[in-house]
């Protein structure tokens, strides 16, 4: 097996790992065409190719994994209390158990590294927000992957190669018709006046929502040896 950085020639390869695992229901993420790499990647102003690698064999793609070395940040945050973040890795359902994705992730976390990152994780901080399907509904969506999925096999995977839960993720999903406005609602809201904590309606009731269903995605993180 070679690893290298991914070349735009590898985005057919790509596509067909990626759209066999949407399709069989491994991830709930969209099926990747090239108009949705270019909007999600190349637009991207985070992106560099550099931290796009793919796995070989016998010259043939059977892995990847994308990341991101953030290089515009939020007040207090710098290069070096940033971690690296984990976009997505696939690799070829023919291939899976034999390393490769371990070794993906090592030589991803490599790079980090060397960038100046002492972790990494994979999160819904990443700019990189991939739309996905709510799971058990009729194809409703997303518009930001929150970590992992609980269900993935993403999500065993890295808890195999020692990557930890940091927070847990609940799915922010109801129908409207089931909705029943939470009873701490305003005593929420005159606390956060009071902490100076300004708010929209639509945040209130996300965070209203988030009370009402189970835990669905988590962050995973690492901190690096
Ligand atoms: C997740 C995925 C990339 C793992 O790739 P892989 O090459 O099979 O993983 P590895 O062979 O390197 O496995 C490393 C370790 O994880 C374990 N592991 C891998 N997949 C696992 C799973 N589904 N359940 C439990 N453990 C798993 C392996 O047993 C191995 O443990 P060990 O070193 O103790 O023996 C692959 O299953 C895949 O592409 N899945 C579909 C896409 C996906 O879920 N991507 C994540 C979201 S972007």
């Amino acid at each position: 097996m070679n690893i290298r950085t991914f070349e735009k020639r590898d985005l057919q390869s790509m596509n067909r790992i990626w759209n066999e695992s949407v399709q069989t229901g491994k991830v709930i993420y969209y099926y990747l065409t090239e108009a949705y790499f270019h909007t999600k990647f190349e637009k991207n102003p985070h992106y560099n190719p550099k931290y796009s690698l793919v796995a070989g064999v016998d010259d043939e793609i059977v892995g990847f994994i994308n990341g991101i070395v953030k290089k515009i940040f939020l007040t207090n945050k710098t290069n070096e209390n940033s971690p690296g973040d984990i976009t997505c890795f696939f690799v070829h359902k023919d291939y899976r158990y034999r390393g490769i994705g371990r070794v993906l992730v090592d030589e991803l976390c490599k790079l980090f590294k060397s960038a100046g990152k002492r972790s990494d994780v994979i999160s819904n901080n990443n700019p990189v927000n991939f739309d996905w399907r709510v799971p058990g509904t009729y194809g409703h969506d997303h518009n930001n992957t929150p970590g992992v999925d609980m269900d993935s096999q993403g999500y065993e995977f890295l808890k195999a190669i020692d990557f930890e839960d940091s927070d847990r993720k609940i799915a922010m999903y109801l129908y409207l018709k089931n909705y029943i406005p939470w009873d701490k609602l305003k005593e929420q809201q005159a606390q956060l006046l009071s902490e100076d904590i300004f708010w929209k309606e639509k945040l209130s009731l996300h965070y209203l929502l988030a009370r009402t269903t189970a835990p669905r995605a988590s962050i995973c993180a690492q901190a690096f040896a």
